[in-house]
């Protein structure tokens, strides 16, 4: 049987990855964008990607042809007419998204499934849309899409359970590890992922340590690919800040999601990382700052943040965001992080991951250190999230 052909609209960091994901599966793929330099710049990119896979022989010079041939740059909408499944990667706007989609309608087949790559938009929004909301959802990949394996499929409340079932079994026919999130801000990783960063500049306000003692702490003894200051810098300010701004807002100013100051300023400033050359550190200095690497005050950051990491998946879990199994996976697979945070929560031990966090509530008497309802319930019935 002849694979589908796969329609992905925006042709940036994202919908690019996409678009080779597909291609690499062999479906013939439309890549459109509105811009000509986004699909010139895509090209390039895959020219490059493609030429150093065959120099360090992953691929052959043939696959690369194939592949590439596969990928048809387009910049009118009614070449979408053949697609079986388009999926939109365009910026973050919802009104913009909106539209999009209502155009997509327009030129689609009836069969044809629509999907939103949207990190921090309702689905319900933009799947409001549309004539036949059904066949709308979220597929949401990481950066970079060819090789991250998480993908978070998310219904909407109108989506049709076969739309939902079909594109998980395609995706994963990609080899992808996909995981299905309630349509819930920030879904599962940009939710529970919020304190790993949050926390981490909490601390560096309140002069526990410098950026580089938290990332050394996080990195050496936390097990994290990246620390949080160093995360943060390559992911970008202007990226960062905004998925957190947009979930707190959306969880109508939960204090448990609320923004800092100080990475808000990074972003006035313009200083937005790497990409800029500095954010929370200067990349234009030869010399790197230095940790001090005090094991003790290591083990206090790194058992703070990872207590406000548990206390956030359990909190997903709570109100059925995804399962257990989906929010470790999602965690694991999708930022790296060295364990699934609900099995770190069993090995820690729940008790003492309820003390960690009555502890800092205590202490700071803000609602956003408030213990999950269900770790407090466990710890009563003497539980744990997978024995
Ligand atoms: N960058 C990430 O790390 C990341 C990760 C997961 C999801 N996302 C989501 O993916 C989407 C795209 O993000 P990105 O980082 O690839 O953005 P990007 O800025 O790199 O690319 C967006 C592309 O969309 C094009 N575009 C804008 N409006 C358009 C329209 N009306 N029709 C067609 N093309 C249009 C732009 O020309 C641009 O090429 C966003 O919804 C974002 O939240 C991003």
């Amino acid at each position: 049987m002849d694979k589908m052909t796969i329609g992905v609209v925006g042709a940036g960091a994202m919908g690019a990855g996409i678009a080779q994901v597909a291609a690499q599966n062999g479906h013939e793929v439309i890549l459109y964008d509105t811009k000509y330099a986004a699909l010139e710049s895509a090209r390039h990119r895959y020219e490059k990607i493609f030429a150093r896979l065959v120099e360090k022989g992953k691929w052959s010079q043939e696959k690369s042809e194939e592949v590439f041939g596969r990928i048809h740059f387009e910049n009118h909408l009614d070449k979408f007419e053949k697609c079986g499944l388009i999926i939109e990667a365009i910026i973050e706007n919802l009104d913009v998204k909106k539209s999009v989609f209502n155009a997509l309608e327009d030129v689609c087949s009836k069969d044809c499934v629509l999907a939103t790559n949207t990190s921090s938009l309702s689905i319900a929004a933009i799947s409001s849309a549309v004539q036949h909301p059904e066949r709308i959802l979220g597929v949401h990949f990481f950066n970079p899409a060819p090789l991250m394996p998480l993908v978070e499929i998310i219904p909407a409340l109108t989506t049709d359970m076969k739309v939902v079932e079909n594109t998980r079994a395609l995706v994963d026919s990609w080899g992808k590890v996909t995981v299905e999130a309630k349509d819930t801000p920030g879904f599962i990783v940009n939710r529970v992922a919020r304190p790993f960063y949050s926390e981490a500049i909490k601390m560096y306000e309140e002069g526990v340590a410098d950026f580089a003692t938290i990332d050394w702490a996080l990195r050496e003894i936390g097990g994290f690919r990246m620390g949080p200051f160093e995360l943060t810098d390559l992911i970008g300010h202007d990226v960062n800040y905004v998925v957190t701004e947009t979930v707190w807002t959306q969880f109508y100013y939960d204090p448990r999601f609320k923004p800092s100051i100080t990475q808000k300023r990074l972003l006035e400033a313009g200083l937005y990382g790497r990409k800029s050359g500095r954010g929370f550190y200067n990349y234009n200095e030869e010399e790197k700052a230095q940790p001090t690497e005090d094991q003790k005050l290591g083990q206090f950051i790194v058992d703070r943040i990872v207590a406000m990491l548990i206390n956030e998946a359990a909190d997903a879990l709570f109100l059925n965001i995804a399962s257990a199994e989906d929010i470790d996976l999602a965690m694991t697979k999708g930022v790296n992080y060295p364990k699934g945070l609900l099995a770190w929560a069993d090995e820690i031990g729940i008790e003492t991951v309820v003390n960690r966090l009555n502890e800092l509530y205590e202490e700071y008497q803000d609602d956003r250190y408030r213990t999950c309802p269900l770790l407090r319930r466990m710890l009563k019935n003497g539980t744990s999230f997978f024995s």
